[in-house]
């Protein structure tokens, strides 16, 4: 089971990068553009928040079962770097990250038709993107 989602969470990892960054430009687009925010662009955040929440819950469970999750959280592994990563950055780092891209689409899907979704999108995901992108682990990913 550990194996099969390690690289579950591998491989959407890539969805997960592609939809939040697709979602941004959008929004981005549609902001500076001055559009109408629709239903069809209320669907497009949903291209970052669907791969997102599945990462979370995945993360979550491999949080559990992998060797570099909870299980090293032994003695002294704040003073490993590698260690503090996997144990406490990375995981901390995405819930703020999947947070913030929920909050962001939802305060949109408030507005269809009546407000700028676009801006709401464009800067929750822009900040939630920032925050996976300092926090993946480089290390091993995507090699493996
Ligand atoms: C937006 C959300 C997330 C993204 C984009 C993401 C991305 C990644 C990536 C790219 C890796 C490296 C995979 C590899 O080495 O092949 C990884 C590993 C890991 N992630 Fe996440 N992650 C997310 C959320 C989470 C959450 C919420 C948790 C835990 C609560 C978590 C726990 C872990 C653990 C324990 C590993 C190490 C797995 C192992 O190799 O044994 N992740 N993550
Ligand atoms: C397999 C896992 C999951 C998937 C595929 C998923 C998918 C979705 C989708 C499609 C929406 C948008 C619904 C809409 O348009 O109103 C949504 C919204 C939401 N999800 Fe998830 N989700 C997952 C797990 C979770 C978990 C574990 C939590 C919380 C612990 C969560 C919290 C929320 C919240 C708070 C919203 C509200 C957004 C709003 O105000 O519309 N999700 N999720």
């Amino acid at each position: 089971m550990y194996t099969g989602l390690q690289h579950l969470h591998s491989y959407l990892a890539y969805l997960v990068l592609a939809g939040v960054v697709i979602s941004v430009i959008v929004a981005l687009a549609g902001w500076f553009g001055n559009k109408p925010f629709t239903d069809k662009d209320r669907k497009l955040g949903l291209l970052g928040l669907i791969p997102a929440h599945l990462q979370w819950v995945i993360g979550l469970i491999l949080y559990f079962v992998s060797p570099l999750g909870i299980d090293s959280a032994t003695g002294g592994f704040m003073k490993d770097s590698v260690s503090r990563l996997y144990v406490l950055e990375h995981p901390l780092m995405m819930i703020i990250a999947v947070v913030l891209i929920t909050i962001g689409y939802s305060k949109a899907k408030r507005m269809v038709g009546t407000g700028n979704g676009f801006k709401s999108i464009a800067i929750f995901y822009g900040i939630a993107l920032v925050l996976i992108l300092i926090r993946i682990p480089w290390i091993s990913w995507p090699s493996n």
